[in-house]
């Protein structure tokens, strides 16, 4: 089965073509970073409009690279949700029509479960039962995963994601957005131990978290220390430490609590080297495995939704022409 895989959910225009037999066979990506970058964030109708001219040219680059035709697809999945309505409308309307007119089905995709699939693109990849770790700019979440679209929530954030407080203390610290991947690359040069940010949520029964505090506890060290590049390479590096210690802190619970001891991470901060390494270490500790995507599958891409399109078509998914976007859209049952 040759499946296409439309993502539009935020700033990046993805797309791939998976074939369930040769893997992977195009996969194409435009990033609206340089669009943003001067506004300090994403501006939902500048990532629309940019999505509406992005995608075209890319399907039509992914269809060559695999040197296929419309002709030669078995299906056609975009994401649906969770994620900005104008943007997912652009890669909902596009996949829909395309689907129609090649007299395809097309599949709505959850742009978390695609997260949550994508290291099972990869050579060695995880069997169910797993849990996972679902880090990305909106959310953050601890799921039980017993099959693919069986998935139950084990906690999540009950503020702001993983990633939107790197972006905001990233942004504290005079580093552009998004600030994930350079703050990871300031707390190299910072030393471990002169500031100690809390590990919030850790010291009481449960998995939920909160990352709120640690933004405003960054603001309050910004304020009351020097403005030097060391002293915020340093700030850089207690932010870093607490989120990371944060999750590992979860992760090991939900193992314990479970007695699943095999993990994925998935979603842009699993990209994070400080976290795949932790994970791996506390993970083998515990006598178990842990699996990621490769680093640019971590973030936002087509090929995870090609993907879960594809699993959720051979499962026999099918579904009506009527289309819509969900902007909030539950992935899992609550534990
Ligand atoms: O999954 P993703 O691409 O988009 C959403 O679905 O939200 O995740 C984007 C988030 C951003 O907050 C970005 O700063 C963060 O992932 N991120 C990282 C790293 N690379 C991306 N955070 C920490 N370390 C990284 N290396
Ligand atoms: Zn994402």
């Amino acid at each position: 089965m040759r499946v296409l895989g439309i993502e539009t959910s935020c700033d990046e225009t993805g797309i791939a073509i998976f074939d369930s037999e040769k893997g992977l066979l195009a996969d194409a990506l435009h990033s609206q970073v340089d669009l943003h970058k001067t506004y300090g964030g994403v501006v939902p109708e500048l990532a629309s409009r940019d999505h509406v001219r992005r995608i075209i040219p890319l399907i039509e680059k992914a269809l060559a690279d695999a040197g296929c035709a419309g002709k030669d697809l078995d299906g056609v999945a975009y994401t649906a949700g969770p994620g900005l309505v104008g943007a997912l409308l652009v890669g909902t309307s596009v996949g829909r029509s395309l689907a129609y007119g090649w007299d395809i089905p097309a599949v709505a995709v959850h742009h978390m479960e695609a997260h949550l699939l994508a290291p099972m693109l990869e050579e060695e990849s995880p069997s169910f039962p797993f849990l996972a770790l679902l880090v990305s700019g909106g959310h953050t979440q601890l799921m039980q995963v017993n099959a693919a679209g069986d998935y139950l929530l084990l906690g999540e954030s009950l503020d702001d994601a993983a990633g939107e407080a790197f972006d905001k203390t990233a942004k504290l610290l005079g580093l552009g957005y998004p600030g994930g991947a350079a703050m990871s690359e300031l707390s190299k040069k910072g030393n471990s131990g002169r500031f100690k940010f809390p590990r919030p949520m850790t010291n009481r029964p449960g998995l939920d978290f909160s990352f709120s505090g640690l933004k405003t506890h960054a603001l309050t060290t910004v304020r009351d220390n020097d403005d030097d590049e060391q002293t915020r390479a340093d700030i850089a590096r207690a932010f870093v430490e607490a989120v990371v210690d944060t999750l590992l802190i979860k992760c090991k619970r939900a193992m314990q609590e479970t007695g699943i001891t095999t993990l994925i991470a998935a979603g842009g901060v699993s990209a994070n080297i400080q976290l795949r390494a932790g994970l791996k270490k506390m993970v083998t500790e515990q006598g178990g495995r842990v699996y990621f995507p490769r680093p640019e599958f971590c973030t936002d891409n087509g090929a995870m939704i090609a993907y879960a399109g594809y699993l959720r078509l051979k499962a026999g998914q099918k579904e009506p022409l009527a289309f819509a976007a969900h902007p909030r859209w539950p992935l899992a049952k609550p534990a």
